[in-house]
C-alpha cells in the first residue's frame, strides 16, 4: 500500500476510491506534492490551520483554475453568449467575499429555514409514500435527487424548474470537476448559458414586482446603503447556491442510506432513535454520515505568499487542494476513522462544510433536510437492501465523491 505514488491522485480509479491513498500518504506526509506546484493537504490540523489562514490560503482560484485548465475556443465562444463567471461567495477572499456573504446570510434567516420545515417533511413523506408503493427503486433517483432540487428550486423561485435545475447543476459541477470529454464540456457550456438566460429572464420580472423568495431579496438587497447586486453577480450567487445546495446534499443521502445498510447494527440503532423520536442520536446521525462521506471531498486554495505547512515549503503561486474528506479520516482526530459510528462522540467536528470564513452557507438546510429524511425513512420502511447483484460505485470528479444511483429493495413498516 506504501508505494502509492503520490501523482496517482489524478488517476480517476483512486479518485474515485481514495481510501488506501489517504491511509498511505497521511503517517507519511500529510501535505504531498502532487506536481510542479500542486499539493494536497490531508491531515485535520494542517486543513484547519489552512482555512484560518486567509490572506495566505486564498479562495480566488477560479481564474487561476480557468488559466490552467484553459477554456478551448469552442467552449469560450458559447459562454461569451452568457454573461461572464464573477467572483462571489467560494471563489472570493475578503472585503469583496465578506460583502456577499453578508447579503446571502440575511436571505437565509431562520424565519427562512424555519418556513421550510414544514414543506422539507411534506416532500420527504411524498417521495417516500411514492418510493413505498413501489417496494424497490434508485434511492439517488427517488429521493436523493428530488429533495434538495425541489428544497433550493424554491429558494430561488425555481420550484416549477425542477428538471432543468438538476440538468443545470450537473453542467456546472461537471465543469469544476473537469474529468470529462469535450463534446460534454460542449454541451455543459450550452448548459451555463441557458441557466444564465432563464434566470435573467426571472430577475427582470423581480425587479417589476417583488416576490417572497431569495432571488427577489437577493435582486432588491441593500446592505450599508451600497450599490444594489450587478447580474452578473445575482448569476453568480444563484448558480452557486443552485450547484452547492443539490449534488452535496443527494451524496450524503444516499452514502448514509448505504453506510446503514452495510452496517446492521448501526441501523438497528438509527430506527430505534427515530420510533423513540430520539432527535440528538438522529442529529448525530447526520453528523457521522457527513464525516465519513465527506461528499465535498476536497477544495482548491491558491497560495498567495510563499509559505509552509507542516514543514513542507509552498511557493506563491501554487494550488494547494484541502482534503476534507481525509482530514475527516484522520485517525488523530477520529479514533478508527473507516468505522462508521453514530454515536461517535465528536462527529460533528467534521470538516464536511469546511471551517472558517466560507463555511458552507448551506450547511443548516442540508443537515435539517437530512435529519427529516432519515427520520422519516426509518419509520414508515424497513428492511433496505441493495438490488440483487449491484455493486455501489463512485464517478471521478476532483472534488466531490457521490453515488449517481442507488438500487435497493425495502419493504412498508406494518
Ligand atoms: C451535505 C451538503 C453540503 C456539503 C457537504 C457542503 C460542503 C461545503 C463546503 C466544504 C464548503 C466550503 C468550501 C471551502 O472551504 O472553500 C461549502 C461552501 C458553500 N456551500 Fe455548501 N455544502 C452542502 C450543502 C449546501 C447547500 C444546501 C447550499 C445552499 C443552499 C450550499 C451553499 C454553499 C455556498 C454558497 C458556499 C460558499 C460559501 C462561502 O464561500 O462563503 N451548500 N459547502
Amino acid at each position: 500500500m506504501n508505494d502509492i505514488a503520490a501523482s496517482s491522485f489524478f488517476d480517476p480509479q483512486v479518485i474515485a476510491d481514495p481510501f488506501d491513498y489517504y491511509r498511505a500518504w497521511l503517517p507519511k506526509s500529510p501535505v504531498v506534492p502532487l506536481s510542479e506546484g500542486m499539493f494536497l493537504v490531508l491531515s485535520y490540523d494542517l486543513c484547519v490551520q489552512a482555512t484560518g489562514a486567509v490572506d495566505i490560503f486564498s479562495n480566488d482560484f477560479q481564474a487561476t483554475l480557468s488559466g490552467a485548465m484553459a477554456e478551448d475556443g469552442d467552449v469560450a465562444a458559447i459562454l461569451a453568449e452568457g454573461w461572464p463567471q464573477v467572483d462571489t461567495l467560494l471563489t472570493a477572499d475578503p472585503p469583496v467575499h465578506t460583502r456577499f456573504r453578508k447579503l446571502v446570510n440575511l436571505a437565509f434567516s431562520m424565519k427562512r429555514v424555519a418556513a421550510i420545515e414544514e414543506d422539507m417533511r411534506r416532500v420527504v413523506v411524498g417521495l417516500i409514500e411514492a418510493m413505498a408503493e413501489k417496494g424497490e427503486g434508485d434511492f439517488v433517483r427517488d429521493f436523493g435527487i428530488p429533495l434538495p432540487v425541489a428544497m433550493i428550486a424554491s429558494q430561488i423561485g425555481m420550484e416549477k424548474d425542477l428538471d432543468r435545475v438538476k440538468r443545470w447543476s450537473d453542467a456546472f459541477v461537471d465543469r469544476l470537476g473537469r474529468m470529462i470529454p469535450k463534446e460534454r464540456e460542449l454541451e455543459c457550456a450550452r448548459e451555463v448559458v441557458e441557466f444564465q438566460h432563464h434566470v435573467k429572464a426571472k430577475i427582470d420580472e423581480r425587479r417589476a414586482n417583488r416576490t417572497d423568495d431569495l432571488l427577489s431579496d437577493l435582486v432588491h438587497a441593500e446592505v450599508d446603503g451600497e450599490r444594489p447586486l450587478e447580474d452578473a453577480e445575482i448569476l453568480s450567487i444563484m448558480q452557486q447556491l443552485m450547484v452547492a445546495g443539490n449534488e452535496t446534499t443527494t451524496s450524503a443521502l444516499a452514502g448514509g442510506l448505504l453506510q446503514l445498510i452495510e452496517n446492521p447494527g448501526q441501523m438497528a440503532k438509527a430506527v430505534a432513535a427515530a420510533d423513540a423520536g430520539d432527535e440528538r442520536t438522529i442529529l448525530n446521525l447526520v453528523e457521522e454520515v457527513l464525516r465519513i462521506e465527506s461528499p465535498t471531498a476536497g477544495m482548491w486554495r491558491r497560495v498567495l505568499k510563499d509559505t509552509e505547512l507542516g514543514g513542507v515549503a509552498i511557493p506563491r503561486g501554487a494550488m494547494v487542494q484541502l482534503r476534507y474528506a481525509a482530514a475527516n479520516r484522520d485517525p488523530a482526530r477520529y479514533p478508527d476513522p473507516d468505522r462508521f459510528d453514530i454515536e461517535r462522540a465528536n462527529a460533528r467536528s467534521h470538516l464536511a462544510f469546511g471551517k472558517g470564513i466560507h463555511m458552507c452557507i448551506g450547511n443548516m438546510l442540508s443537515r435539517k433536510e437530512m435529519a427529516v429524511a432519515y427520520s422519516e425513512l426509518l419509520t414508515r420502511l424497513t428492511d433496505f437492501r441493495l438490488a440483487d447483484g449491484h455493486t455501489p460505485s463512485w464517478p471521478p470528479n476532483m472534488l466531490l465523491r457521490g453515488l449517481t444511483t442507488l438500487p435497493i429493495m425495502f419493504r412498508r413498516r406494518a
